[in-house]
Order: structure tokens, then C-alpha cells, then sequence
């Protein structure tokens, strides 16, 4: 079987979880002291929530861990029948185990309120709700759990992780002039900040860049370059070449998947000396960005407005 990388560097114990000090703190007291509390982790994508309840089910149970390890999604069910019909039986069943409910937050209210009583009730089950956005949670749950908060990782942390992947897995980075090296260098530090401190994107995205050889080279960092496809619409615009402006602008939004986020951080920093040469216009621009950027954060139309900028 092939694991993706993602999966083959998962943690297994709660001292290989990486850049969560506060976290795992928090966890080991808990365990230690062997009160039977259940768990609310909170925090974004890919910072080692999952690995960590596994992680603790490991601890609890040993080899036979997935015995006792039932994983729940409530993006797939998120109603009151998976609470009542599922959680709830398996909350009493005599025995020892832990219930893992992801994206947590998606749970409907009255699906969350009837977790109360399992919660409280419950003597053999450990529940560990995951969430990326902790206010969907009622207080009635969070006030029976102990919360734990996940973090971006830091950049650094992950540029550490991927190289002992890449190592691990005998990657080997090839170029043929030093140019090309600063090249390597720069995609792979461009790849580290784009995932955010989300783990898992970083270790997908080098997964992608390595090639049949298990080298990564200069071609493949460049199609990992996003073109600047916002920014040319903005110099085209400004040469009265609108139509091309707005080819770009929809295909930067559309076909490219360019939140409108991404686009308004790319103009702002497009707006250099060394791209729009009259000073003037340069503040002009600034200030119409500002406008944009309200405007798409009270939810009109991005692209509408992004079109309307253009013209
Ligand atoms: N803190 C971490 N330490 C070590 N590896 C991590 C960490 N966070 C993420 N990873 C890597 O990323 C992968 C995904 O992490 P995980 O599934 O635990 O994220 P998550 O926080 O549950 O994300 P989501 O909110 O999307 O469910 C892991 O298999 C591991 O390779
Ligand atoms: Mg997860």
C-alpha cells in the first residue's frame, strides 16, 4: 500500500505533535491526573487536531486502540438522527472508548444540545469534539469539555518538518547552476508560506512538486508559482486595455480559484514605483483597493466588483 506522505509522517505519540505546546500541556494534565473529561480542540485546518486524538487513543489503549476509537463526521451527518440514534447509544454501551466528532461546528444546534446528557452521563466514553471555528459551539457543551486550542503552525516548524520528510524519504533537490538553486530555495520557502501554518497543505504540496525520481527541480517549482493574474489585469486596465483586464480578472476568480482575498493582497502589492511609475495614479489606486476591499467584504459579488474596479 502507498500512504500519501500526509498520512506516512502522522504523528503516533503526543510528544512527536508539533508547535502545540499550550495543547499538549493541557492534554497530558488531564490524562495524568485520569479524571474522565471530555475534550473540545479548536483551531485551523491541518495543525494536528485528528493526529492528536489519535494520539490520545494510542495512549488509553495501546495496540488494540482502534477497538475503542470511533470517528464521527458531522459534515456528513449533521443532524439530530446521528446524535440520537448513533452517539448517544454508543455514549452507554458498556465499555471503554473514545467518540472523535470532526468539523464539530457543523452540528445543528438541537443536535448539539442533545449531547448534553451523554455528556454528563456517560462513564466509559471520552468525547473529543474538533472544530475550526469554537463560537458554533453552545456554552452547554463547552462548559463540559476541556478546551484545547490549536494554533497555526509557525513557519519555521513546518520548513523543519518538511525536511526531515524529504530526508526521511531520500528526496533529493537537483539543479545545475546556482540560479537555479536560489530558485529551489525561494518556491519551496513561497510553498511554506502560502500553507499558513496548516501541516497539511505544506506536506501535499511537496508531495506534488517531487517528480518519478524522487528529485525536485527548478520546472517544477515554477508550476508551483501561481501567475499574478490579478496584477495584469490591473496594468492592463491601466493601459485602457479593458477587455483583456477583464479575461484576466475571471480567470484569475473562476478558473484559478483566487479568493477575492488573494487578489486584493496581489493588487496592494502591485502597486510598486516600479509598476505604475505616476504617483498620483499610485495613491488613486490605493485608495479604490481600499473601496474594493470593503465593498467584497459586505458580500456584494467579487467579481462584479472586481470588474467594476477595473473599469
Ligand atoms: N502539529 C502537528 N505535528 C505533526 N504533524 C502534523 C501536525 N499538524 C498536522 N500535521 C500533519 O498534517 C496531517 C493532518 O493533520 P491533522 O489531520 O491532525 O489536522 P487537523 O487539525 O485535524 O485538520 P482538520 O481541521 O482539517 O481536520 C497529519 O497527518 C500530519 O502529517
Ligand atoms: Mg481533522
Amino acid at each position: 500500500m502507498n500512504l500519501s506522505l500526509v498520512e506516512k509522517y502522522r504523528p503516533k505519540t503526543l510528544d512527536e505533535i508539533l508547535g502545540q505546546p499550550e495543547a499538549i500541556t493541557i492534554i497530558k494534565n488531564v490524562l495524568s491526573r485520569n479524571e474522565s473529561l471530555h475534550f473540545l480542540f479548536s483551531g485551523p485546518p491541518g495543525t494536528g487536531k485528528t493526529s492528536t486524538a489519535e494520539c490520545i487513543a494510542r495512549y488509553k489503549f495501546g495496540d488494540a486502540w482502534r477497538n475503542h476509537y470511533k470517528e464521527f463526521n458531522a459534515s456528513n451527518e449533521r443532524g439530530i438522527d446521528m446524535v440520537r440514534n448513533v452517539l448517544k447509544r454508543l455514549a452507554f454501551i458498556k465499555g471503554e472508548r473514545i467518540i472523535f466528532l470532526d468539523e464539530a461546528d457543523r452540528l445543528t444546534e438541537e443536535a448539539q444540545d442533545a449531547l448534553r446528557r451523554p455528556l454528563e452521563k456517560t462513564t466509559g466514553t471520552m468525547f473529543i469534539f474538533s472544530v475550526n471555528y469554537e463560537y458554533k459551539i453552545i456554552d452547554a457543551i463547552k462548559s463540559r469539555c476541556v478546551i484545547v486550542p490549536f494554533r497555526r503552525l509557525p513557519n519555521e516548524i513546518v520548513k523543519k518538518r518538511l525536511f526531515e520528510i524529504m530526508k526521511a524519504e531520500n528526496i533529493k533537490i537537483t539543479y545545475s547552476s546556482e540560479e537555479e538553486k536560489q530558485l529551489i530555495k525561494e518556491g519551496i520557502n513561497y510553498l511554506i508560506e502560502s500553507a499558513n501554518g496548516d501541516l497539511r497543505k505544506a506536506i501535499n504540496t511537496l508531495e506534488k512538486l517531487i517528480n518519478e525520481k524522487k528529485q525536485i527541480t527548478v520546472a517544477n517549482i515554477v508550476a508551483l508559482q501561481k501567475p499574478k493574474l490579478a496584477l495584469n489585469a490591473m496594468l492592463a486596465a491601466i493601459n485602457g486595455n479593458f477587455e483583456q483586464a477583464r479575461k484576466l480578472m475571471e480567470d484569475a476568480y473562476i478558473n484559478n480559484g483566487y479568493s477575492y482575498e488573494e487578489i486584493i493582497k496581489e493588487l496592494f502589492e502591485g502597486i510598486t514605483e516600479q509598476n505604475i511609475k505616476d504617483r498620483d495614479l499610485r495613491i488613486r489606486l490605493f485608495i479604490e483597493i481600499k473601496e474594493l476591499e470593503k465593498a467584497c467584504k459586505l458580500g456584494t459579488n467579487p467579481l462584479y466588483q472586481l470588474t467594476g474596479f477595473l473599469a
